[in-house]
């Protein structure tokens, strides 16, 4: 059987590629970010897993305003590196895991959510900055990222975006799913955007760490709560971009305390590690990983 041993979650900043492509880490700016991550690099080399669920958002690069899937699941073999307007980063092409999809994609629409399919697309930053974060990058050319991926990508580009609550239940009907997957997979489910941004308007350069923070505490003891929270909410108190925290829920809701039929006998998941940083670029990036006990 298939198990999601643990989930990840993390801002996604495209200004934290460029650093890590350009070996700017230890430059005054950078070093104390990356400081952050480097329980995390250790963590990911200690406990790699076969397959990482990834729950990213396209930004206008494999989409466009001509079509926009709320939920678009990668079925491919492979992910192409995107050219999000300075090349595509140098990193080794994403690999798939189409089995698994599949499998997934059967289960969670056969539950009731009504994926897209993508038997092919490129990846942005949205997905290849947490890997770079996570893994750091590998030796090019010849490299390649140490597990596989299967990459889900969620509108909250253009409104109208799911909610808070469809996306901690999506959460919940993937975990069904990859248990019930035929295969000795070790699988981590990783949420990623936010925290609180904005980049345009009246408003664009707002953080607050105040919201920022009790939300990373309500992720681990209360996620019902954040599934709860309106979208309006986000925007007057995480700026516009803030919105793409509703992703987190995703990877949150297939957590197992929230297994369906929610017992409340499962504990809250073990806090590995926690990180909040102002700002990269125009964001607080905010850090979580959580294992099941
Ligand atoms: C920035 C943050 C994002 O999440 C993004 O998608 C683009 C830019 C930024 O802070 O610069
Ligand atoms: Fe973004």
């Amino acid at each position: 059987m298939a198990r999601i041993t643990a989930s990840v979650y993390t801002s996604h900043v495209p200004a934290i590629g460029v650093a890590v492509d350009q070996g700017k880490q230890n430059e005054p700016y950078w070093q104390p970010l990356f400081a952050g991550y480097e329980f995390s690099k250790q963590w990911m080399q200690d406990n790699t897993p076969d397959v990482v669920f990834l729950v990213y958002n396209d930004h206008a690069t494999n989409f466009s305003l001509d079509l926009i899937p709320t939920f678009a699941l990668g079925c491919a073999d492979s992910f192409e590196i995107a050219d999000e307007g300075w090349g595509p980063r140098p990193l080794p092409t994403v690999q798939g895991h189409p089995e698994l999809a599949a499998h997934i994609a059967q289960s969670v629409i056969q539950q009731d959510f009504d994926l897209t399919l993508c038997n092919r697309m490129v990846v942005d930053h949205g997905l290849t900055v947490p890997l770079s974060l996570l893994c750091g990058n590998p030796p090019m050319p010849g490299g390649r990222w140490p597990f596989q991926v299967i990459p889900l990508h969620v509108n909250v580009v253009q409104y109208p975006v799911p909610s808070g609550a469809r996306c901690l239940a999506l959460g919940q009907a993937i975990r069904k799913a990859v248990e019930s997957f035929d295969g000795d997979l070790d699988v981590q489910i990783w949420g990623t955007g936010g925290m609180s941004h904005q980049l345009q308007g009246a408003r664009a350069g707002l953080i607050n760490r105040q919201w920022d923070n009790a939300w990373l505490d309500r992720m681990v003891a209360d996620p019902q709560a954040c599934a709860a929270t309106p979208h309006i909410d986000y925007v007057r108190e995480a700026g516009s971009e803030g919105i793409e925290l509703v992703m987190w829920l995703i990877a949150r809701g297939a957590m197992a305390d929230l297994a369906p039929p929610a017992s409340g006998k499962v504990a809250a998941p073990r806090v590995r590690h926690r990180f909040y940083h102002v700002p990269a670029s125009n964001t607080a990036v905010g850090h979580l990983i959580l294992e099941n006990d």
